[in-house]
């Protein structure tokens, strides 16, 4: 039986991953860790604390539980990134090789570790953006990211490791509140618009990014590393196209369910990183070698994230 160790477990992916993951293998096979003490009485799954800083934490951890599969999630998003650039670049960079070194020395057998749209930036096409394009990112994260990938692909080329990856575009998710990314607006306006009627953006009206919901970003991860070694022929990290939308758009969807939504804008330093990303990227590899295929547009994903946030906040609230 696969046992599973995730670390950022109590992260946006991580929360609703390790839910999933458990279905597929089992509350007894999959371990979630997180940098927080946390009162594990309240989690459903064996959880235990584990900084990603500390290498021969990671190798204990991995030993104790005799852990085959890892989902490496803990890192410091775009917009904290930024902030903390060096913080960002030895949380971002060094914690992956020391998951790289284990799969290397066969302690573990398999690693998934997220990228993300952020590696791509400078020269770039910005709509449709290749799988293979120019990577000249324009921020401490997408450096960052485009490093990892290129250990991932060194790793397995050179050492015949199984790591397997995804540039996620924008995740938007109602179970746990997104931390310190640029596409977090997508998500901060549906609890805005129920809360408050009114949001305002810090990103500006026709910034369009690529974004996707968390089942589908879920579905996905759980079905890439599923897939058969020798379909994954990226080994760096694959493109992913789900929806495409600016703040704009979302917020003339969100006013079908709530007419009276107002937003207004208020650009920060996050436009600027928005700026360098795709409006949109091209996943023809993913389809084609893993069958990738997303289920929900902006249309569908509104009206479910409008109705368990109804439900949450009334929870919340009560
Ligand atoms: P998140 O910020 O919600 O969660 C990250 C988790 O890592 C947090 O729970 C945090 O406590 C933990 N963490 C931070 N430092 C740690 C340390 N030193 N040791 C152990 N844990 C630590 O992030 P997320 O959105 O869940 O992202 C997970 C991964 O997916 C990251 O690699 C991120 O770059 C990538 N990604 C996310 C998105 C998105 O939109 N959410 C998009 C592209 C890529
Ligand atoms: N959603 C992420 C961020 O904004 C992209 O990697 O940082």
């Amino acid at each position: 039986m696969t046992k599973i160790l995730i670390t950022g477990a109590l992260g946006q992916i991580g929360s609703e991953l390790s839910t999933a993951l458990t279905k597929v293998y089992g509350p007894e096979n999959v371990i979630i860790t997180d940098i927080h003490d946390t009162n594990t009485s309240d989690l459903p799954l064996h959880y235990e604390k584990l900084d990603v800083n500390n290498e021969k934490a990671i190798q204990e951890i991995i030993e104790k539980h005799q852990i085959n599969d890892v989902y490496h999630l803990a890192a410091m998003l775009s917009a904290t990134a930024e902030k903390f650039p060096v913080k960002g670049w030895e949380l971002n960079t060094h914690s992956l090789l020391y998951f790289l070194e284990l799969a290397r020395n066969k302690k573990i057998q398999k690693l998934f570790w997220p990228s993300s749209i952020a590696v791509f930036g400078r020269g770039a096409q910005k709509e449709n953006t290749p799988q293979e394009d120019v990577k000249n990112p324009l921020t401490m994260y997408g450096i960052a990211k485009s490093a990892g990938e290129g250990f991932c692909e060194i790793y397995h080329k050179n050492y015949g490791v199984d790591v397997r990856s995804i540039r996620y575009p924008g995740l938007i998710s109602w179970k746990t509140q997104p931390g310190g990314g640029t596409t977090d607006y997508a998500v901060d306006i549906y609890y805005k618009a129920l809360e408050q009627g009114k949001y305002t953006g810090f990103l500006n009206a026709k910034s369009r990014l690529p974004m996707m919901y968390m089942d589908d970003a879920v579905r996905a991860t759980i079905e890439l590393m599923q897939a058969p070694a020798e379909n994954i022929l990226v080994r760096t990290a694959y493109n992913l196209q789900a929806i495409s939308f600016n703040p704009e758009e979302i917020a003339y969807e969100i006013k079908k369910h709530i007419p009276n939504f107002q937003i207004d804008y208020q650009p920060d330093y996050r436009q600027q990183i928005a700026d360098n990303w795709p409006y949109s990227t091209n996943d023809i590899q993913a389809r084609e070698q893993w069958n990738w295929k997303e289920e929900f547009n902006l249309e569908s994903m509104t009206i479910e994230m409008l109705n368990n946030l109804k439900n949450k906040l009334k929870l919340t609230n009560s």
